[in-house]
């Protein structure tokens, strides 16, 4: 790619905007011209507008750029979006509008019909979508969004299996990292020594969104895949790193040994095509007995992989096992800029 395509970040002083302007420092393809966020940092210096919360400093180019409202008129070709989902719909809206290509991070239309639902290692496919979109909304632009942080990882080995041996019910419990609340995020004294099991509308979609991603597009709609899902979500006193603990009854048996090499195997698209963000595997198979650990693993594949481990028999269901993944990285921000490269490489 000879020019750079220039980008910006919706909603920049958050967690997951930090994250956005950290993974594209150096990025290959795109770079970051515009800083957006609410009326409380427009105006400012990036540097005084955000409680910086990145191990590395604010990259220089960034630091003195001044924070401008959530406007389309932003010196882009795209914007990614880390906008509280209390103000997204509409600005993205805006944007689409305006012609620019959005990549949301929000809840607000991950489940819209026209709206791909995307994860390029899964259902590049879906891009499709966009076709049915730019004809129904009357828009230049469009919105791709990518799942929510929890179903990001755990939707990967879903797939390997789901394409195999096929998932006819699964439960899964999570073990959510406090970044996946933002920034400040629930208060100390609240977690210290503490689990809260309930994160407002999560389980929901946890039980929606693997079915659009692993649904079947055709003539313009996504048919969903027909399995059940029941889900339990629980807030934990971890930084970085959601886990998941899953049992799934198979459409056909097979050993933990198959399942392994199974979920080891899978590659797609994004690796074929060598997209800068893509993990050499999406999966990453641990064979250690006490592993994946969050605070150990969460950054395997640059934070793109979904680290599987303690794949045995389940005596109700068929097999079991856990996730984890990135929720900052491979379950927002990350997630995002894959989508971006994959739109970029299909010239969207
Ligand atoms: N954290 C995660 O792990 C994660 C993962 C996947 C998806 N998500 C989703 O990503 C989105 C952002 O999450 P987050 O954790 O980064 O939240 P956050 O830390 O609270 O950041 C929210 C961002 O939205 C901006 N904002 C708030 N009100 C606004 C308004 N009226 N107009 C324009 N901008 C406004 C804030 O700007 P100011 O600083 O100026 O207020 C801030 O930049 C949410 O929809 C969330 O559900 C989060």
């Amino acid at each position: 790619m000879s020019k750079k395509v220039t980008v910006g970040v919706l909603g920049a002083t958050g967690a997951v905007g930090q994250k956005f302007i950290k993974l594209l420092e150096n990025h290959p393809w795109f770079e970051l011209t515009e800083v957006a966020a609410s009326d409380r940092s427009a105006g400012k210096r990036y540097q005084e507008a955000a409680v910086w919360r990145q191990y590395s400093p604010i990259p220089e180019p960034i630091k003195n750029k001044t924070v401008k409202p959530c406007e389309p008129g932003l010196d882009c070709r795209l914007v990614f979006s880390g906008l509280d989902s209390s103000v997204a719909g509409e600005i993205e809206e805006n944007f689409a509008r305006a012609g620019y290509i959005v990549l949301s991070n929000s809840k607000n239309h991950r489940m819209d019909a026209d709206v791909p639902l995307l994860v390029p290692d899964i259902n590049p496919d879906h891009l499709g979508l966009i076709k049915t979109q730019r004809e129904r909304r009357r828009w230049t632009g469009a919105i791709v969004t990518n799942p929510n942080c929890s179903t990001s990882g755990m939707v990967l080995p879903m797939a390997a299996l789901h394409r195999t041996l096929g998932i006819r019910r699964m439960i899964v419990t999570t073990m959510q990292a406090l970044t996946g609340a933002g920034y400040p995020g629930h208060p100390a004294v609240d977690m210290l020594g503490n689990v809260i099991p309930f994160i407002g509308g999560e389980e929901e979609k946890l039980e929606a969104e693997p079915r659009k991603i692993l649904g079947t597009l055709r003539d313009g709609t996504v048919q969903f895949a027909d399995f059940k899902i029941s889900a339990h979500t629980n807030r934990v006193f971890v930084e970085d790193g959601h886990m998941a603990c899953i049992s799934i009854e198979l459409g056909k048996k097979a050993p933990p040994t198959e399942v392994a090499r199974i979920l080891a195997d899978y590659t797609s698209l994004p690796q074929e095509m060598k997209l800068p963000t893509a993990p050499e595997r999406p999966i990453l198979v641990t064979e250690e007995r006490d592993r994946p650990q969050p605070k150990f693993d969460r950054d395997a594949g640059g934070g793109m992989s979904a680290v599987v481990g303690r794949i045995r028999e389940c005596p109700v269901f068929d097999i079991r096992f856990l996730v984890l993944s990135h929720n900052t990285v491979r379950g927002a921000a990350g997630g995002a800029i894959l989508n971006a490269e994959l739109m970029e490489r299909f010239n969207y």
